[in-house]
């Protein structure tokens, strides 16, 4: 067996020569000759044996290729791979991202950290931009000419526009006077969208960006200045900028006001920022107890993470199911639907914290894998999807197993719809385990009807769609998202492929003079 010390000082074999690997290849085989159906069959009580709640989030595993056999070689993979230990080395603030020598410290930014200092500059940063948030709501941020800033146009893109822009989107219509608008593609069209019917002296440009280079981000900010100079002479157009960074001289030398920078630490991630100053457009947009909340929900999942046995433990059985698929049923992809229209954007989202962290063909210390790492995740709001990419969760010749994501209770939960909504969901979901066998009288024996089922799912549900809620299901998935990490033995907190694309990006400009 392959077993090596590797950079973060635990014992790390390669995953595929562990007993727990050849295990579970076995257990696979094992599947072959039965049916989801028949795992129902022989267990009445399967749903409820496989469902979990965890800070407020319920989520039902029932609908997947397990069965107690499967799942302790499951657990006892994780175990073998020190998933506890890493656990402890992420949420105790350990160096775990080697390649850029520092901690992805997200969850303290949830759960203020035992250090004093850091808890203070922390508890500061937050204060400073969540009063600046309350100013605007209050109409007390005023823009040159003295009118209440009521248009907010954040600018940035990646972690520093999808998370926001997510949580701000699912919290439904702004609580406050400000409306929140969000700029990301380089391609004019966006821009100049958000600034239709905008008025310039009521409007404050928000530039987000952990590292204050992003082309597109500082592209964007440029014409929106110019905008701002041209609609008005008058105004004074450092009055109507403001930016978020985790470096904030880069901004100040971009002519941004200092009191008008709001900073975050190098240690929070890009696709981990939106709890840092990054979420200043959901507190602009829905208040300041809002962010909190959302927040809170996160830590409860944090609490749940870090304390929770692995066989309860729901980023753990996540996580697991995502390498059982992956490695063991080859699949290449993953679904999401979420059956809520306010959280279009989340596929979105998850694409990016799951792919970039995810997406890697090296270990932590450079060895080219032997094993198969993060699939396409892909995914559409539920029931439109139902009418567009369902066909091939049925009936195409290779499948993706899917998350679907559910609120229980809607604001109006009496309205005819949200009924239908929640019942879609679950429909399809039991068309892709059972297939058509449990139509009865209304199945087709047509070949080309034929839909047979065994294509897995999770059902993910929230209580309400709330603030603390979505703080629990945004953190499930960062956890989620880790602990494949863990056992596929990558740096889920770098992303050096995307540098490529920007250097040679800029050695064509280069060329062409920009
Ligand atoms: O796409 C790469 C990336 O570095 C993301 O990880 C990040 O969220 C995004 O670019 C934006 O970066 P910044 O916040 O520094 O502008």
């Amino acid at each position: 067996m392959l077993v090596n010390i590797n950079s973060h000082g635990f014992m790390q074999s390669s995953p595929t020569e562990l007993p727990q690997w050849q295990a579970l290849e076995e257990w696979r085989r094992s599947f072959a000759s039965r049916t989801i159906a028949s795992l129902f069959k022989v267990d009445a009580g399967r749903a409820q044996r496989w469902s979990f709640s965890a800070a407020t989030i319920h989520v039902d595993v029932s609908r997947n290729w397990i069965d107690e056999n499967t799942f302790g070689a499951l657990v006892a993979l994780a175990r073998a791979c020190d998933v506890e230990k890493m656990r402890d080395a992420l949420l105790g603030g350990e160096a775990i991202n080697t390649t850029e020598h520092r901690s992805a410290w997200h969850t303290a930014l949830r759960t203020p950290p035992s250090d004093p200092s850091v808890a203070r500059s922390l508890d500061e940063e937050q204060r400073v931009f969540l009063g600046f948030a309350e100013a605007l709501r209050a109409g007390r941020i005023q823009g040159s000419t003295g009118a209440p800033i009521e248009t907010v146009v954040c600018i940035g893109i990646g972690g520093s526009d999808l998370g926001p822009r997510l949580v701000t989107e699912a919290l439904g219509a702004s609580t406050g006077p400000v409306a929140v608008r969000f700029v990301s593609n380089i391609d004019p069209v966006e821009l100049d969208s958000a600034l239709e019917g905008a008025r310039p002296e009521a409007t404050l440009i928000v530039a987000i960006s952990k590292t204050f280079t992003t082309l597109e981000t500082l592209e964007n900010l440029r014409v929106a200045r110019s905008w701002l100079h041209s609609h008005s002479q008058a105004l004074d157009v450092a009055h109507h900028v403001a930016a978020v960074t985790a470096h904030p001289g880069r901004a100040a030398e971009l002519g941004v006001h200092p009191k008008r920078i709001f900073v975050f630490p190098e240690w929070v991630g890009g696709r981990y920022s939106l709890w840092s100053a990054c979420g200043l457009p959901i507190a602009v947009a829905h208040g300041h107890e809002a962010f909190l909340q959302l927040r809170a929900g996160a830590a409860e999942m944090d609490a749940h993470f870090a304390q929770a046995p692995l066989e309860t433990n729901l980023p753990v059985i996540l996580g697991l199911l995502g390498v059982w698929y992956v490695n063991f049923w080859n699949t290449r992809t993953r679904a999401i639907f979420p059956y809520a229209q306010r959280l279009r954007n989340l596929p979105l989202y998850l694409q990016q914290l799951e792919m970039e962290s995810l997406g890697k063909r090296v270990d932590v210390d450079g060895r080219p894998l032997a094993v198969d790492t993060g699939p396409v995740l892909w995914g559409e709001v539920g029931t439109t999807a139902q009418h567009s990419v369902f066909q091939f969760m049925h009936q195409g010749t290779h499948w993706s197993p899917a998350d679907f994501v559910l609120v229980a209770q809607h604001a109006d939960s009496d309205e005819r719809r949200y009924r239908v909504l929640h019942a879609s969901a679950l429909a399809q979901a039991d068309a892709m385990a059972w297939g058509d066998s449990v139509l009865g009288p209304e199945r087709s024996t047509a070949a080309y009807a034929l839909t047979p089922g065994g294509r897995p799912s999770n059902i993910i549900s929230l209580p309400r769609l709330d603030a603390r809620a979505m703080g629990a299901l945004l953190a499930l998935y960062e956890h989620r998202t880790f602990v494949q990490s863990v056992i596929w033995n990558v740096n889920a907190f770098d992303q050096w492929g995307v540098e490529v694309g920007k250097k040679l990006l800029q050695q064509r400009l280069g060329r062409e003079a920009f």
